[in-house]
């Protein structure tokens, strides 16, 4: 009998689980759950004997797809990457996949959690401003990006995005009420606050720099819910000291996260955790997408979302 394995550090909610185990035990194949691990030895141990792999940030290194000798698919619980290392599975024929769309209504909702958390002053009592009339620049358009377009526009703010594509296809923006600029410099000059949805890579990396930021005015606000690599993190370290009013809020931590809250309180807010795709319903809707798809890799060899062709 397949056995599929979901490795989660942190876990889904209870409610997506046991949709998995539905699904999976509904396939005839067997489930194991290893959450809330620390110890990679764990992982190594745990993907000795599996078929199929459900993960979400979970790191699928080199070493962890040599340790899983029968592992026909790994599926990334969600829409970045960058944590498989797809060489890897590559090398070995392992498909990997994500779950593109899942989870991304979780993650623009916390755009503007983090909003309100920074222009209402982390509602200290002291008066904050109103997003209504301020512009907002979408730094990628993809499922996140439409939906923060939404909600912004609900808000009554004035939208850009930047996306390749977009720029390519301007009409799209219409489409979602979004003005479509030409690259990234054109969003960073008109707009007042940022909302970065790009994936990591290596055109993404450290992508976010002086120049960019620098456009940005005194007030600027740059909330990002992508990943903390796409930021030059001592360029925002420099920005923040040059414009006393700039604001920066991350669902993942810089890697300076302690220098930035030292030097600048509450202008620099960070998640404990990445919590951007942690509800009930991204977890639902990622882990039910995930097992239907190993499912299907296993059965029929349905590679639909492959990431690593
Ligand atoms: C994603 O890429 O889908 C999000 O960053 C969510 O990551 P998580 O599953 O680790 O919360």
């Amino acid at each position: 009998m397949a056995k599929v394995l979901v490795a989660t550090e942190k876990p889904f909610a209870k409610e997506a689980v046991a949709g998995i185990k539905k699904i999976v035990e509904g396939a005839g194949f067997e489930l194991a759950l290893l959450e809330k691990y620390t110890d990679k030895a764990d992982l190594l141990k745990a993907v000795a004997d599996v078929e199929g792999l459900i993960v979400r940030s979970d790191k699928i290194t080199a070493d962890v797809i040599e340790a899983a000798k029968k592992l026909k698919v790994v599926v990334r619980a969600g829409a970045g990457y960058d944590n498989l290392d797809l060489a890897a599975c590559s090398a070995k024929g392992v498909v990997a996949m994500n779950t593109p769309g899942q989870n991304s209504n979780a993650v623009a909702e916390l755009v503007f959690g983090f909003l309100l958390q920074l222009t209402r002053n982390g509602f200290d009592g002291t008066a904050g401003t109103e997003l209504k009339g301020k512009k907002i620049g979408l730094h990628a358009f993809g499922h996140i990006g439409k939906i923060v377009a939404r909600i912004a526009n609900g808000f009554g703010m004035e939208v850009y995005a930047f996306s390749p594509s977009l720029a390519r296809n301007p009409a799209l923006g219409k489409e979602h009420g979004v003005i479509a600029v030409k690259n990234p410099e054109e969003l960073y000059d008109k707009c007042e606050i940022i909302s970065l949805g790009m994936p990591a890579n290596a055109d993404t990396k450290e992508s976010i720099n002086y120049d960019l930021m620098n456009r940005l005015p005194e007030h600027g606000i740059i909330i990002n819910t992508a990943r903390k690599e796409v930021m030059n993190e001592a360029d925002l370290v420099r920005i923040m000291t040059e414009k006393p009013k700039f604001r920066y809020a991350t669902d993942i931590a810089a890697s300076n996260q302690a220098e930035l809250v030292e030097k600048f309180g509450k202008r620099a807010f960070s998640s404990v955790k990445k919590m951007g795709a942690q509800t009930s319903e991204a977890n639902i809707n990622a882990g039910l997408a995930s097992a239907n798809q190993v499912v299907n890799l296993i059965k029929k060899d349905d590679r639909t979302y492959q990431v690593n062709k």
